[in-house]
C-alpha cells in the first residue's frame, strides 16, 4: 500500500501545505502573507491570524492538486520547531485535529532539517555523507549529513543570519522588507568589485554578519554626506558589492568545511539559497574544488511544505511519530 502524507508548514509568515505519495511530492501550495510589508518585518500576531484564514483553503487545494482524498492519508505532518510560536500553534493544532479525526499518525518535523532535505525532493540527490550550507532568515549553518535523519551542525552564525544580513542591508538602502530578493535583483546590473566591504575573521566554521552591517552603515553615512543622492545613483553597484561579500563569507567557510571533513558532495538550502549570485557562485566553487553540487528547485528554497513532506516521509519509514500532546517550540 502506498504512503500518502499531508504536510503543513506554518513556522513564520507563509502558510504551506504539500502532499507526498511514496516519496514523490505531488503538490506544494503556499499562501504568502502581504500584511507584513508595511511594517518592515513579520508581525507575529498578524502572522498567526493570517495562518488561521489561509490554512483550510491551502490544505484543500494541496489535496485536490495531488488527487488525494483525506480519507486515503497515511499520516499528517507539521512543523514543530523552530519558528514563531503563535504561527507554529496554528499548524500544529490543525494537524493534530486532522490526525485525530482520521485516526492516523502524526509526524513532528524540524524546520531546519526540512530545509536540508529539500535537496531530496528531486533528482539528482546528494550521496551520504554530504555537507549542506543552510541559509535562511533565522539561521546560517553548515550541516554534516550522515543519513536523512542524522545531521550535525558543524558551524553556525554567532550573531545575524545570512538572510538578516541581506534584509538589514536592504533596510539601510531604504528598500522594503524582505529586502534579500531586491538586493539580488539590483545586484544583477551592478559591479560586485566596486565597493569593498570587510570579511570578518571568525574562528572555525562559524560566521558573523553584524560587523558587515555596521560597516555598510558607516559607508553609506560617509558617502551620503558628500552626495545626498549616493544610494539612488549607485544602487546596483552597492547591492552587487554587498551580495558579493555575503557570498564570499559563506563560500569560504564552505571550502574550509569540505577541506576539514574530506566530503565532496555539497548542497545549499534555505531562503537565501534562492539568491542567484549564491547559486552561480556555488557552481563556480564546485568546479574549482571538484565538488558535486546540489541546489533545490527555487520553490523548495524559501519556506514551503514540500520540504516538510519529504522529511515526514523519511520519518514515516523510520516509524518516528509524535503523540497528540506534542507541543511546538519556538527554539529548536
Ligand atoms: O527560509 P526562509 O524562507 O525563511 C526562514 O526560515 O527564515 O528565508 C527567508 C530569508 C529572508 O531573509 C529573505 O530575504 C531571504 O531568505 N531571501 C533571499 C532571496 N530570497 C529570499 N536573500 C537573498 N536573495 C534572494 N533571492
Ligand atoms: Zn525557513
Amino acid at each position: 500500500m502506498s504512503v500518502k502524507i499531508l504536510a503543513i508548514e506554518s513556522s513564520c509568515d507563509d502558510t504551506g501545505a504539500a502532499v507526498i505519495v511514496d516519496g514523490k511530492v505531488l503538490s506544494n501550495r503556499i499562501a504568502n502573507q502581504k500584511v507584513h510589508e508595511e511594517y518592515g518585518g513579520v508581525v507575529p500576531e498578524l502572522a498567526s491570524r493570517a495562518h488561521q484564514e489561509n490554512i483550510v483553503p491551502v490544505v484543500d487545494v494541496a489535496l485536490q492538486m495531488a488527487g488525494v482524498k483525506k480519507e486515503e492519508l497515511s499520516a499528517i505532518a507539521f512543523t514543530q520547531s523552530p519558528g514563531l510560536i503563535g504561527s507554529l500553534l496554528v499548524g500544529s493544532c490543525f494537524a493534530k485535529s486532522m490526525a485525530m479525526a482520521l485516526n492516523i499518525p502524526l509526524i513532528g518535523v524540524h524546520h531546519m532539517q526540512a530545509h536540508v532535505l529539500a535537496n531530496f525532493i528531486d533528482d539528482p540527490k546528494p550521496d551520504f555523507p554530504f555537507i549542506c550550507l543552510t541559509v535562511s532568515g533565522g539561521h546560517t549553518q553548515i550541516v554534516l549529513c550522515e543519513s536523512p535523519l542524522k545531521m550535525r551542525v558543524i558551524g553556525e552564525t554567532l550573531d545575524d543570519a545570512a538572510g538578516e544580513a541581506f534584509d538589514k542591508s536592504a533596510k539601510l538602502l531604504g528598500l522594503p522588507y524582505p529586502g534579500g530578493p531586491l538586493i539580488d535583483k539590483y545586484a544583477k546590473e551592478g559591479n560586485p568589485l566596486r565597493f569593498k566591504f570587510p570579511e570578518p575573521r571568525i574562528p572555525e566554521l562559524n560566521f558573523s554578519f553584524s560587523g558587515l552591517k555596521t560597516s555598510i552603515l558607516y559607508f553609506l553615512q560617509e558617502n551620503q554626506q558628500k552626495d545626498p543622492e549616493f544610494i539612488q545613483n549607485n544602487l546596483a553597484d552597492i547591492c552587487a558589492s554587498i551580495q558579493h561579500r555575503i557570498i564570499s563569507i559563506l563560500l569560504n567557510k564552505l571550502v574550509k568545511a569540505t577541506e576539514e571533513t574530506g566530503v565532496r558532495d555539497v548542497a545549499i538550502a534555505g531562503g537565501v539559497s534562492a539568491n542567484s549570485g549564491l547559486r552561480a557562485a556555488l557552481e563556480e566553487y564546485g568546479k574549482k574544488h571538484h565538488w558535486r553540487t546540489f541546489i533545490p528547485k527555487f520553490e523548495y528554497c524559501t519556506d514551503n511544505a514540500g520540504m516538510i513532506a519529504i522529511t515526514a516521509y523519511y520519518k514515516y519509514l523510520a516509524g518516528d511519530f509524535v503523540s497528540l500532546d506534542a507541543v511546538p517550540t519556538a527554539r529548536a
